[in-house]
């Protein structure tokens, strides 16, 4: 006996490893192995994937108001591969999302909730949303706007919710507004309790699979995984990790604006909550519950159900899928006119300019003088009546957020008391958002009282 084979026997003996190869391999397959099939495990291994990427990340992270943001910054540019880590990261979930989505359709469609299978669709339906929530409690850890603002628009619908709400709410954010204790309860959350379960829950739905069907399979001398699967798999699972890797090379997620309470940002949720935003428009404050509460419980009731509702004594074969294309035509209709509504109302444009940065090497100086010093004087404290007084302690106060003024920059202020040749014009023909931007870095900021002193 060679030395290697030895050491198998030894390594057997102790761990009983040699019964764990032929586990996998003898894996039971429904039906012939197909590339619909390898959608579960293209799920299973990005899964995998953003714990890993999240084991790195969270080197560098750090859970605290003040931390967080400068953390995730640093992460970006300072730490080897950083940026492409980060991104790796973050655009991995939306592809889980989507292929969660697509799992959904497969699954209905191939009847994959039929007996024996009734546990493990209820089973699946319990990973894909907790794989989601652990999506929505990413967002907040950066602790830019739009993590901030996003989490503040979800926790007050949650905190909409008829007699749980406040209480679900306080339990989430630790306390009534989001702070310190929300952004350590997210991130426990997001790293910690959530994956826990999703792993005990993908070790029952494992087990399902190995025990409850090898028997039967056996039998009707259906495919085993290995090898006609296992190839597809690969293959498909090779394909989709580089062209993640070729997306977040090519367009690395940024980081926005540090969050500010004081600034409404306009927050959206992510693109698979879209129909939910565009449905709560619909439901004014009192009804606020039926969008965020009623509808959302009805879908997950509806597919918890799938499974009796079609089943060999009933055949609601057609029911089922009727309500699905419905389900899926609303949740297409409501996303694509949100995002409609966004385009048609100039959201995305706004939302831009609180990511710009000012254009290095603008001269501020001589357009200031040549454009804005009539009316808003040398010193900033404004030579008409009308225009406000960037010098004074009172206008700071209010804390004017910074796109407020890019806009009054960029758009003009159409305010119809001011006489006509008085009103601040728009700007937008003569500067871009990236100087408009520097003009108000350089120059209107720096009239600010107790700031002009460093210059
Ligand atoms: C014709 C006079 C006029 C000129 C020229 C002008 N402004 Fe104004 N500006 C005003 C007036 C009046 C307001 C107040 C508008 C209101 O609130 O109705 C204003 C408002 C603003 C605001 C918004 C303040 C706020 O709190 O919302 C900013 C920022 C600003 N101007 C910057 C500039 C810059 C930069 C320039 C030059 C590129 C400029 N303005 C040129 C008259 C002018």
């Amino acid at each position: 006996m060679g030395k290697f084979s030895k050491f198998v026997n030894w390594m057997d003996q102790r761990t009983g490893g040699r019964r764990i190869l032929p586990l996998f391999t003898a894996l039971p397959l429904e039906g012939k192995p197909s590339l619909r099939k390898t959608l579960i495990f293209l799920v299973i291994a990005l899964t995998i994937f953003e714990g890993i990427t999240g084991c790195f990340l969270s080197m560098s992270y750090s859970p605290g108001v003040s931390a967080a943001y400068p953390s995730v910054k640093y992460q970006m540019q300072e730490t080897t591969a950083g940026h492409l880590l980060r991104s790796l990261h973050a655009y991995g979930a939306h592809l889980i999302a989507a292929l969660l989505l697509l799992c959904l359709v497969e699954r209905i469609q191939a009847r994959g909730y039929r007996t024996p299978n009734e546990i493990k669709w209820v089973l699946g339906l319990l990973m894909g949303g907790i794989l989601i929530i652990i999506a929505t409690t990413g967002y907040l850890l950066p602790w830019d706007q739009y993590g901030y603002w996003g989490t503040k628009v979800r926790t007050s619908i949650l905190g909409s919710v008829p007699l749980l709400g406040p209480i679900l709410k306080s339990i989430a954010l630790g306390g009534p507004e989001i702070g310190n204790l929300a952004l350590t309860r997210f991130y426990a959350l997001h790293a910690l309790f959530l994956p826990s379960m999703l792993m005990a829950f993908f070790l029952l739905y494992l087990s399902t699979t190995l025990f409850l069907r090898s028997g039967k399979d056996e039998i009707s001398g259906a495919c085993c995984y290995w090898p006609e699967q296992a190839w597809r798999d690969a293959l498909c699972g090779a394909g989709v990790f580089l062209a993640l890797y070729v997306f977040s090379v090519c367009m690395p997620v940024q980081l926005g604006a540090v969050a500010n309470p004081l600034e409404t940002y306009p927050a959206r949720p992510e693109w698979y909550f879209r129909w939910l935003f565009e449905t709560l428009k619909y439901c004014p404050p009192p009804w606020e519950f039926i969008g965020s509460v009623l509808i959302p419980h009805l879908i997950l009731l509806f597919l918890v159900l799938i499974p009796w509702i079609d089943n060999g004594a009933r055949n609601h074969r057609k029911a089922v899928i009727l309500v699905s294309l419905l389900l899926l035509a609303a949740v297409c209709g409501l996303s694509g006119l949100s995002v409609w509504q966004d385009v048609q109302s100039g959201h995305f444009k706004e939302v831009a300019l609180w990511e710009v940065e000012p254009e290095p090497g603008f001269d501020s100086e001589k357009f200031y003088k040549k454009e804005c010093q009539n009316c808003h004087g040398r010193d900033g404290s404004g030579y008409l009546e009308t225009t406000p007084d960037f010098s004074s302690e009172d206008y700071w106060k209010s804390s004017p957020s910074e796109v407020r003024l890019l806009k009054a920059i960029l758009e003009g202020v159409d305010d119809q008391n001011i006489p006509e040749d008085e009103r601040m014009p728009a700007f937008a023909s003569k500067l871009s958002p990236a100087q408009a931007k520097a003009l108000l870095v350089d120059k209107i900021h720096w009239f600010k009282p107790g700031d002009r002193s460093g210059d």
